[in-house]
């Protein structure tokens, strides 16, 4: 058979991709992970954890047992809480949920740029909505701007990726307050600001909180997310989920470490004084544009980021660069924190070809 002949899906092959590389640097700071493993009494118990793994059976006590612990939590009921294959699978059926034919999804940008991926796939119309200058919300006209669109689905990310700033819990509210569509915050980042949304929730019925294992419990590669969501809201979003959508290994894992989450606490606290520490020695470069951050990274300006970006690589420095069309991003470079040595290593890297360039 000719493989011209083959007839895709319409529209597959318009569909954006993630425009994210991976590869395995020396210094990975490229895409917001924890630079460090599990911590090693953590990891000891995931280990002897995984050792009494039932594979033969389909997932079903380790989930429910997740669930039990993170509805306990936060004072809410297990109809409340959905897991997913990281918060990304959650979201892109969240836009499911609330997309199809003629709805519509605002979101801002620059932020995830998975969101405008996730309104394609959903067949939704996505309304982009420009942040100002300085990459804040102006919350009056985002707003308006999801009244007037009509749209069925609204999103911020808070803080925000890739841009490091945040909404204050109250300007959230004024949001869920003001709207009368679905509200998805993404908290993905949100262990390093401190000021969660998810009490909004027992409030307004429109509000879904998303939040993630990866970035502050260093799981990234496990693929877990939670949301907790009104409990008529999560049973809807739940038909899109495929059953058995989790691994037990998974599972288990973050059922330990959601049980040991303290002990991550000291990291997240470190990375919190290595980005003031970061942006206070970047600041100090004239050339650079740094911007304030509540998150696991810092975004910087540099009128030749490009190269900048180029020479770090050759260094097996791997930051994240944005491609020339990215709305708003012209010349950033993100760069996660990762431990003290790390980051001392990126600066002077920076530093120095700033200084001879
Ligand atoms: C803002 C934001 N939301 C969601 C995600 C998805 O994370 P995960 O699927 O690993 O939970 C990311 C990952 O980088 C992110 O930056």
């Amino acid at each position: 058979m000719d493989k011209k002949s083959l007839r895709f899906r319409k529209g597959l092959d318009e569909m954006p991709s993630y425009d994210g590389v991976e590869r395995d640097y020396r210094i990975k700071v490229n895409a917001n992970e924890s630079t460090m493993n599990l911590p090693p009494l953590v990891e000891e118990r995931v280990m002897n954890r995984l050792y009494f793994v039932a594979f033969n059976r389909y997932p079903n006590e380790e989930y429910y047992s997740l669930v039990e612990q993170i509805a306990g939590n936060f004072s809410v009921r297990d109809e409340q809480i959905i897991l997913g294959n990281g918060s990304s699978e959650i979201i892109e059926k969240v836009f499911h949920t609330f997309g199809g034919e003629g709805n519509k999804v605002v979101f801002p940008v620059p932020s995830f740029s998975m969101y405008k991926i996730y309104a394609k796939a959903a067949e939704s119309q996505a309304v982009p909505f420009e942040l100002d200058k300085k990459f804040d919300v102006d919350v009056e006209k985002f707003i308006r701007t999801v009244k007037e669109s009509q749209a069925t689905l609204a999103v911020i990310c808070n803080p925000n990726n890739p841009t490091g700033n945040a909404l204050t819990v109250d300007a959230l509210e004024k949001i869920a307050s003001s709207i009368d569509c679905a509200f998805l915050i993404d908290e993905a980042y949100v262990e390093f600001y401190g000021h969660s949304a998810f009490k909004l929730v027992a409030k307004y019925p429109n509000v879904i909180v998303a939040r993630t294992f990866s970035k502050a419990y260093g799981m990234a590669g496990a693929r877990v997310g939670y949301a907790i969501a009104n409990a008529d809201v999560a049973r809807m979003v739940g038909k899109s989920f495929m059953p058995y959508h989790m691994n037990t290994l998974s599972l288990a894992a973050a059922d330990i470490v959601y049980q040991m989450r303290d002990e991550f606490t000291p990291r997240i606290q470190m990375t919190v004084a290595e980005r003031k520490r970061m942006i206070e020695r970047l600041k100090k470069i004239p050339a650079l544009e740094v911007f304030p951050s509540q998150t696991n990274f810092i975004l910087i300006r540099h009128e030749k980021a490009e190269a900048l970006k180029n020479y770090l690589e050759s260094v097996d420095i791997g930051v994240r660069y944005f491609s020339p069309t990215a709305q708003g991003l012209k010349n950033c470079l993100r760069i996660s924190i990762g431990v003290r040595t790390e980051n001392d290593e990126v600066f002077k890297v920076i530093s120095d070809w700033l200084n001879q360039s």
